[in-house]
């Protein structure tokens, strides 16, 4: 039987419609939590609901909007008693030759890479102060390493890790940890959806792909749930790599 950390706790995921937040909203339920998806996407969400057997409350919502935001995190504490766990997980890339990037390309995925996070933690924090709750923020190898053709992905999750590491300092006293997981390649649909522009050198792509092939929805959602259960109460502020040795080397 899987553990059970999560008995009488509440986690609110976004991104909960597809790829990692899907496995993480599955996990956490499946270890006890009470667990509030939002996406974007109603037939994503829709789907996770009925994986769950209807355990998992799914609610259309976009994060970019931050009433939606606001509006989530109220509905949730009210629906399911409070909140424990916020993961901020929706994201989406794209890769362009940076010169050839359209501003609403860029605009777009920083408000769901960037603004999101910012927006679902301002909300859920006094919240989860009451609880000794944490966040998990997804963040990537993208946040760690520069990367060819992906230069707003890359700076998008650079701002994650630096969002992780600064709540984190700014409630060191209080009783909130911060924490994020960089994983590289994972086998979801935002990957499937990646069109490389034209005339790349996949001489800058390689260090990226790394050795070992993707990883699956379900390994970045254990370690979720690890960093997110009191068994890693230590923990604030850390960012970890779980991407097969990506940035290793
Ligand atoms: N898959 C990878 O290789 C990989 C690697 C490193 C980091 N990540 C990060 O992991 C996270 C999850 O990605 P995934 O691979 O599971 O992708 P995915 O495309 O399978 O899932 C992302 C989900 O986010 C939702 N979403 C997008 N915009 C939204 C918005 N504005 N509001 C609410 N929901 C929205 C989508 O509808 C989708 O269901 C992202 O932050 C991504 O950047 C993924």
């Amino acid at each position: 039987m899987t553990s059970q950390r999560f008995t009488g706790k509440v986690a609110l995921i976004t991104g909960a419609g597809s790829g990692i937040g899907r496995a993480t909203a599955l996990r956490l339920q499946s270890e006890g939590a009470r667990v509030y998806g939002i996406d974007a996407n109603p037939a994503g969400i829709e789907e996770t609901v009925t994986l769950s057997n209807g355990a998992v409350v799914g609610v259309v919502a976009d994060v970019t909007d931050q009433s939606a935001c606001k509006r989530a995190v109220a509905d949730c504490v009210e629906r399911l008693g409070g909140l424990d766990v916020l993961g901020n997980v929706a994201g989406i890339v794209f890769m362009a030759h940076f010169t050839e990037m359209t501003n609403e390309q860029y605009l777009r995925l920083m408000a769901v890479n960037v603004h999101g996070p910012v927006y679902m933690a301002q909300a859920a924090i006094p919240h989860l102060l009451q609880r000794n709750g944490n966040i998990v923020n997804i963040a990537s190898n993208a946040g760690l390493m520069g990367m060819a053709y992906n230069v707003a992905y890359s700076m998008s999750k650079g701002a994650v890790v630096q969002l992780t590491r600064s709540l984190a300092m700014e409630y060191i006293k209080q009783p909130l940890r911060v924490n994020a997981i960089a994983p590289a390649g994972v086998a979801t649909n935002l990957v499937k959806g990646v069109v490389f522009p034209d005339e790349v050198d996949f001489e800058l792509i390689k260090p990226y792909i790394g050795h070992r092939g993707a990883a699956q929805p379900d390994d970045i959602a254990k370690l979720f749930a690890y960093l997110a259960s009191d068994d890693a109460h230590n923990m604030t502020g850390s960012i970890v790599s779980s991407d097969g040795g990506v940035t290793a080397g």
